[in-house]
């Protein structure tokens, strides 16, 4: 299967695994098997999941990104959120409301 897009999830871990940064403290780590489920849900394929360090976008986390887009998304507070970024990629139109 081809990678067509690839999301970065912000879960600020440290190099030694320990979680740190606003976003894992806001849960963004809960985020990945959600996407994981979504993604299967909507027969979305291509699409790979990466959980990252901190993206620099701290004060506006939880913070994802979406490659090749470039699409910088804040604020992802929760399931609702994150619907509307995989929305953005169904549609090939940028999430206004969350994006950086
Ligand atoms: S901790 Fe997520 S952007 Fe810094």
């Amino acid at each position: 299967m081809t990678t067509e897009h690839h999301i970065f999830v912000c879960c600020s871990f440290r190099g030694n695994g320990a979680p740190q940064g606003t976003c894992n403290k806001q849960g963004s780590v809960n985020y990945l098997p959600y996407l994981e489920e979504e993604l299967s849900d909507r027969d979305m394929e291509g699409i790979q999941v990466t959980a990252t360090g901190c993206l620099q976008v701290c004060d506006r986390g939880p913070a994802m990104v979406v490659y090749p887009e470039n699409w910088w998304y804040g604020n992802i507070k929760g399931e609702g959120d994150i619907d509307a970024v995989l929305d953005s990629i169904e549609n090939g139109e940028p999430d206004e409301a969350h994006l950086l």
